[in-house]
This record gives C-alpha cells, sequence and structure tokens, in this order.
C-alpha cells in the first residue's frame, strides 16, 4: 500500500487481461486517456458496407497521391533496407534548412508530426503543469499532455476559431505550454500574424507555444501567421510542420518541428534513434524536390473547395470558409447519421460529434470527381 501512495498510482480493477498482465499498477494518468479514434481504411469500410469505388474525403489526404519524385526516391532507398537509417538525417536536414532558411540545429524530424507533439510535451511537462488546448482541435495534444501526467486545460473556441486573449486569461503560474493550431483542424480558421505577435508578446517566457502548421501549405489568407518568422525572437515557439498533407506522404510517417536549438537539442535527446526511417527520409527528400507537385495539389486543392463552397451555396447549405484542405459543413441534422448514410453511399466523411459539433461534417477537397461525388451523396440524402 505505502508503495502504492507514494508513486500515486492504483491497481485498475481486476480484469482478466490485468490479472494476465501480472496485475500492473497503471498511473491514473493512463487509464483515464481515450484512444485517438482514426479515420477507417478505405478496404475496411467497403469491406464492412458490401460497397466498391468509394471515395475517402475523411483525413485530409493528398488526393493526388505521393509525389512520383518521392515514390522514385523510396524504390531505390529500398535496396538498403538491410541498414539502419541515418539517426541524424543529415542529407534530409542539410536540404530542408536550405529550403525553409532555417539554421540546421533547429530542426528535428519525427515519425509524423504526432511523435513530435508527443516528444515536446515529455520533453517539457511533468505532473502539476498544465497545458492549454483550445477546443475543438487535434486530439493528440490531449492525448500527449495526459501521456505526462500534466493537465489539460481546455478553453472553447470563439467563432470557431482560437481565441488568444482567452488563452492569456487563463495562463496561471502552473500553465507550461499552449497549443495552437493553425490552421485549427477542424474548423480551418486561423490566427493571423498581427495578434500573434502581440500574443506572443504578452506570455510569460516559460510558456512554451507549440504552433502546428500540419496545413500552412494550404493557406491562401495573407494576414496567416506563419510560426517560423516569429522563432528568431521567441525562443519559446515550436513550429510543427508535416510530409503527410500537401507532400502527399502520410503512409510514410514523417514531419518535423523548427525550433530553438536549444530545444531541440533537448528532444533529441529523448526522441528514438531512429525515429525516421530511411524510407521516409527517401520520400521526403524526393517530395522536396517536387515542388511541381505541391504546386500541383495545393492548386487542386484551392479548385475543389472553391467549387464544393460554390456547389454549397447554390444548395443553401451552411460551411465554415477554411484555410486547410478540409472543411465544416453544418447538415443541419444528425452528423452521425449522415456520416452512415454517406458511407453506405460510398462516400467516407468525418462526423464532428466527438468533436461537439453533432450536426457538422468535416470533409477534405478530393479529385475533381470525388467532389462530384460527394455533392450527389449529400443531395440524396437532403431529399430523403
Ligand atoms: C493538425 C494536425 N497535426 C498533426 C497531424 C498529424 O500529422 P502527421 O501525419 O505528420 O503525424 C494531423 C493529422 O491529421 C493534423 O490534423
Amino acid at each position: 500500500m505505502k508503495a502504492k501512495r507514494r508513486d500515486s498510482r492504483l491497481s485498475l480493477p481486476l480484469t482478466k487481461s490485468l490479472l494476465f498482465m501480472f496485475r500492473l499498477l497503471v498511473p491514473h494518468h493512463i487509464q483515464n486517456i481515450d484512444p485517438y479514434v482514426t479515420g477507417k481504411p478505405l478496404e475496411e469500410v467497403e469491406r464492412e458496407y458490401g460497397i466498391a469505388d468509394s471515395v475517402k474525403l475523411a483525413s485530409n489526404e493528398n488526393p493526388l497521391g505521393p509525389s512520383p519524385k518521392a515514390m522514385a526516391a523510396i524504390e531505390v532507398a529500398v535496396s538498403r533496407l538491410n541498414r539502419y537509417p541515418d539517426g541524424a538525417a543529415h542529407e534530409l536536414t542539410r536540404r530542408l534548412s536550405l529550403h525553409l532558411d532555417i539554421p540546421v540545429a533547429s530542426l528535428i524530424f519525427g515519425n509524423g508530426s504526432d511523435e513530435l507533439i508527443g516528444l515536446l510535451s515529455m520533453a517539457l511537462l511533468q505532473p502539476g503543469d498544465e497545458a492549454i488546448i483550445p477546443q475543438p482541435t487535434f486530439l493528440m495534444y490531449e492525448i500527449a499532455v495526459r501521456a505526462t501526467g500534466a493537465t489539460p486545460v481546455f478553453l472553447p473556441l470563439r467563432d470557431m476559431a482560437i481565441d488568444l486573449d482567452a488563452i492569456l486569461g487563463r495562463v496561471t503560474p502552473e500553465t507550461r505550454m499552449v497549443f495552437i493550431c493553425n490552421p485549427n483542424n477542424p474548423t480551418g480558421t486561423i490566427v493571423e500574424a498581427h495578434s500573434f505577435r502581440s500574443f506572443l508578446e504578452a506570455l510569460p517566457p516559460s510558456v512554451a507555444v507549440v504552433v502546428d502548421e500540419a496545413y500552412a501549405e494550404f493557406v491562401r489568407d495573407a494576414a496567416y501567421a506563419r510560426g517560423m518568422a516569429f522563432l528568431p525572437e521567441h525562443r519559446n515557439l515550436a513550429v510543427l510542420r508535416t510530409f503527410s498533407k500537401a507532400y502527399g506522404l502520410a503512409g510514410l510517417r514523417i514531419g518535423y518541428g523548427v525550433m530553438a536549438p536549444e530545444l531541440a537539442e533537448l528532444l533529441h535527446r529523448i526522441r528514438p534513434p531512429f525515429n525516421a526511417s530511411s524510407l521516409a527520409q527517401a520520400g521526403a527528400l524526393g517530395a522536396l524536390s517536387d515542388q511541381e507537385f505541391l504546386q500541383k495539389t495545393v492548386k487542386l486543392v484551392h479548385d475543389g473547395m472553391d467549387e464544393l463552397y460554390a456547389a454549397l451555396g447554390d444548395r443553401g447549405v451552411r460551411y465554415i470558409p477554411s484555410q486547410a484542405n478540409f472543411f465544416l459543413i453544418d447538415v443541419g441534422q444528425s452528423a452521425d447519421v449522415v456520416f452512415e448514410k454517406m458511407l453506405r453511399l460510398g462516400v467516407i466523411v468525418r462526423s464532428m460529434t466527438s468533436y461537439g459539433y453533432p450536426e457538422f461534417i468535416r470533409i477534405n477537397a478530393g479529385l475533381p470527381e470525388e467532389n462530384q461525388r460527394f455533392l450527389k451523396a449529400l443531395d440524396t440524402i437532403r431529399t430523403e
């Protein structure tokens, strides 16, 4: 009993599986984590619903596929899979630092930007600390914070956008971290440079600001706060980017963080030594060299979003304009029901019920024919 109290750990109820696990003592903060629910793979949905040729607009992926140059680079790297990867990702670090015009020492790669969210939390948070998370936003921040034993402090969005003033008003001596998803997933709204500047100036420098820019490449609004522009003056800032979205490499798992070298060094100490696989490094290098593909993707997404906005406007369906490659649609009825009906029509979307918007769905822009499939399915459901 004594040991339990000292560790503030309690044994879980004696379920069969835990008996099997020799009654491991699991910290409360781990027991309390709800697992992240990913979008179902296309193949699984098709099998489950007995449908074929479905379209997936649920995970904000690149509808064009991976860049051909990334695929070619991966093919070459396959023949060296018997070797461990370059743990320091030298070539990728060099090329990306040139591309972004930032110091090499400011960069760190992760097994997706997901891993960097976890590493930042692990490095900077401990039980008793608080991390501010606007709500709703990307679900991994809460999981990463809870996994450290720190306390997530949730703040509602205002008009579907992150409320920087409310965040400042909620900072306490315990606050160690703030998450800013920009553009915000799932609302697609942005934080603007002028308000972000004032926010950083008002925030105590002991509070780390994690800016997640997974969708930065799609932003059209010139007022957008690009986190990297603020790095020289604000060493408490970490900017996260990914190759999963605009670069089309979600399955490969590679993302990166840009931050003060001292902070990057801290994360290098605790990351697994080979967290960016050799195929991921090769693919990212190939993708980076294919800016033409990136431009093609961005144009396709912008055209698709505009086309979808216009079509929804014609139908009198409300939507939330977005700066990312996805947006929210007010379906005016249960989003879970619409989600199910769409699945049966072969269109996979995301219900926003678990994000606190029970009558909204989220879709990403797809290929023109995929967008048309979605509109057709929506029309069918609305006339039922
Ligand atoms: C805001 C945001 N950040 C991070 C990620 C994860 O990106 P990665 O594939 O690099 O782990 C996602 C994926 O959906 C996201 O929406």
